[in-house]
C-alpha cells in the first residue's frame, strides 16, 4: 500500500453552500470524533457501544465506527502490515472528518497504533474536535481476556503481526482521556467517558 498520494491539477471542489456549522445546529449538538485506541482485547468496542447508548438515550446524533466491522467492507483489502494499518486509520480517519462535517458526533474503536498516524487524523479536524482515549489495559491483562483467542495463535505463530505480540502499539503521550480498563469495569469507563463529554458544551454549532 502506497503511503504517497498525487495532486489531482484537474480536480475543482464545489464550493457548497450549506455549511458544517448549520448541519451541526440543525442537530443542536457539536460535532467531534471520540478515537478510542488500545491494544486487542482493551476493551475499545464494548466501552464505545456503551458511551454510544449513553449518547443516543440523552438524543444525540452518533455513528460508531468499529475496526473490526470496517474490515468486511470499506477496509476489506488490508491485512496487518504497518502500510496497510496505516493506511486503515488514514480511511477511517476520513470517514470521520466526513461524519463529523454532517454533524455528527462520531466514534471510532480501532487499535490505531502508531502515534504518528493517529496524529494525523487529529491534524484534520478543528481543535477540540478529536478526543482521544486510551483505552488502557496491559498486554497481561488483554492477552489473560483474549476473547477471541487471538493471542493464542499468536504466541504460537499462526498469526503474524500480531499488536503486542509482533507488532508495535505506541500508547498515545498525551490522549485527552485514559481508561484504565485493569481497574474499571467497562460501565464505569463509559461513564468516565459520559462524565468527561458533559463538561464540555454539546449543544449548539462548534
Ligand atoms: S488496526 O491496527 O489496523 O487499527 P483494527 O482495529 O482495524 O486494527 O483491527 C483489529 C482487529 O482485527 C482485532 O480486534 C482482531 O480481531 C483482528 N485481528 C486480526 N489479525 C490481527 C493482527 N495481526 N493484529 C491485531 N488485530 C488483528
Amino acid at each position: 500500500m502506497s503511503a504517497g498520494f498525487f495532486v489531482n491539477e484537474a480536480l475543482f471542489p464545489h464550493h457548497h453552500s450549506v455549511l458544517p456549522a448549520q448541519r451541526a445546529a440543525a442537530k443542536a449538538q457539536q460535532p467531534c470524533v471520540l478515537w478510542f485506541t488500545g491494544l486487542s482485547a482493551a476493551g475499545k468496542s464494548t466501552i464505545a457501544d456503551l458511551v454510544e447508548q449513553g449518547l443516543h438515550r440523552a438524543g444525540r446524533h452518533t455513528y460508531l465506527l468499529d475496526g473490526d466491522k470496517l474490515r468486511t467492507g470499506l477496509n476489506r483489502d488490508l491485512g496487518f502490515s504497518a502500510a496497510a494499518r496505516s493506511e486503515n486509520i488514514r480511511r477511517v480517519g476520513e470517514v470521520a472528518r466526513l461524519m463529523v462535517d454532517a454533524g455528527l458526533i462520531v466514534l471510532v474503536a480501532l487499535i490505531s497504533p502508531f502515534r504518528a498516524e493517529r496524529d494525523k487524523v487529529r491534524a484534520l479536524f478543528a481543535a477540540g474536535q478529536f478526543i482521544e482515549i486510551h483505552v488502557d489495559a496491559p498486554l497481561a491483562v488483554a492477552e489473560a481476556r483474549d476473547p477471541k483467542g487471538l493471542y493464542r495463535r499468536a504466541r504460537r505463530g499462526e498469526l503474524r503481526d500480531f499488536t503486542g505480540i509482533d507488532s508495535p502499539y505506541e500508547a498515545p503521550v498525551a490522549p485527552e482521556l485514559r481508561l484504565d480498563t485493569a481497574a474499571l469495569d467497562p460501565a464505569r469507563a463509559a461513564q468516565q467517558v459520559l462524565d468527561w463529554l458533559s463538561g464540555r458544551p454539546l449543544d449548539g454549532a462548534g
